[in-house]
């Protein structure tokens, strides 16, 4: 028999609402599948508008400033950012299917190995819709855009993914762990999502994102509030598998797979020295823990609040891998 009791008091309701009622029980009115207008239609005549609209933001493909890339024209620098879009919009396509929505099964399911309340479950099935949702929307826009560039996408493979799957081949508690990683994956992709504001995008990328975004606020803060309800009822031997896969996912989730940016640059024409300086910079380790451990801070807070840290041996865990001082 699984253990029972009361979820952690999460943001926006009291202990026994979410328990009843989930902590989405607003889905019906608030959820991008169940209210927002399909607007993510991208006009090909922005392409020319490209001083106004960028297909992606500019923030987050750092080595665009590289000094080895200072003679990029404008119309380049547009197609690297349409074509990181396209990347981001196919992982995130394979992430919610094969990675969140697998998870999320686990929850709805009540396979976990402490019994989760009905209210919580309902909020798993919500979310494993919201997660099609985005799947679909991720897909259409990564579809025009290819079309607007003329580019042939359909054959790129995510290391990251397959690397995910295979470690949880290898879970002690694999439904456990599949939480572990849905966790991680779900507390840090809004981090991604917080450079939206400071860039102009071309106006269907823009809306698509927005309304993922909005569904995934809250994601993150159920995933955080179902940690927190699992952490106090997990045996010892549970709370070390914790401690031990966490920091591995974490890491496995910030890692760079250099051979996208590499096929990017040679369909491009750009040299193909400057694609392996910008690599090995970029793939650095310690560059690769500093992107971690900012990445996963809403994920190191979570755990943070449930005194996780307070265990010596999981703390250094953690600080092995550079998540924490
Ligand atoms: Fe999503
Ligand atoms: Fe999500």
């Amino acid at each position: 028999m699984k253990p029972q009791g009361n979820p952690a008091p999460a943001e926006g309701g009291s202990v026994k609402d979410i328990e009843q009622e989930g902590y989405l029980s607003k889905w019906n009115e608030e959820s991008a599948v169940r209210t927002k207008p399909y607007l993510y239609a991208c006009d090909r005549v922005v392409n020319d508008d490209s001083a106004s609209s960028n297909w992606f933001f500019p923030s987050a493909l750092p080595y665009l400033f590289h000094p080895l890339l200072a003679g990029l024209t404008t119309n380049q620098v547009q197609e690297l950012l349409a074509r990181n879009l396209i990347t981001f919009l196919e992982y995130t396509t394979l992430l919610e299917h094969r990675i969140v929505n697998k998870s999320v099964q686990f929850i709805a399911q009540d396979c976990l190995p402490v019994s989760i309340p009905h209210g919580m479950r309902m909020d798993a099935l919500r979310i494993y819709t919201d997660e099609g949702y985005h799947a679909i929307m991720s897909a259409d826009v990564a579809h025009q855009v290819s079309e607007i560039f003329e580019i042939n996408y359909g054959t790129r493979k995510f290391n990251r993914i397959a690397r995910l799957e295979a470690m949880a081949e290898g879970f002690q508690f694999a439904t456990l762990g599949w939480f572990l990683v849905g966790f991680v994956s779900e507390t840090a992709i809004t981090k991604q999502f917080t450079k939206m504001g400071q860039a102009s995008l071309v106006p269907g990328v823009y809306n698509m994102l927005m309304d993922h975004l909005s569904d995934e606020w809250k994601h993150s803060q159920y995933f955080v509030s179902i940690f927190s309800y699992l952490w106090p009822r997990l045996t010892e031997a549970q709370r070390n598998f914790c401690a031990r896969q966490l920091p591995a996912i974490i890491h496995e989730c910030f890692r760079l797979d250099g051979t996208l940016l590499e096929r990017d640059f040679s369909e491009m024409g750009i040299d193909n020295d400057i694609a392996q300086i910008i690599i090995e910079e970029r793939g650095r380790e310690s560059e690769h823990r500093l992107r971690a451990r900012a990445g996963a801070a809403t994920t190191l807070h979570a755990l943070k609040r449930c005194s996780f840290f307070n265990d010596p041996r999981y703390a250094a865990s953690f600080f092995k891998h550079g998540l924490i001082d």
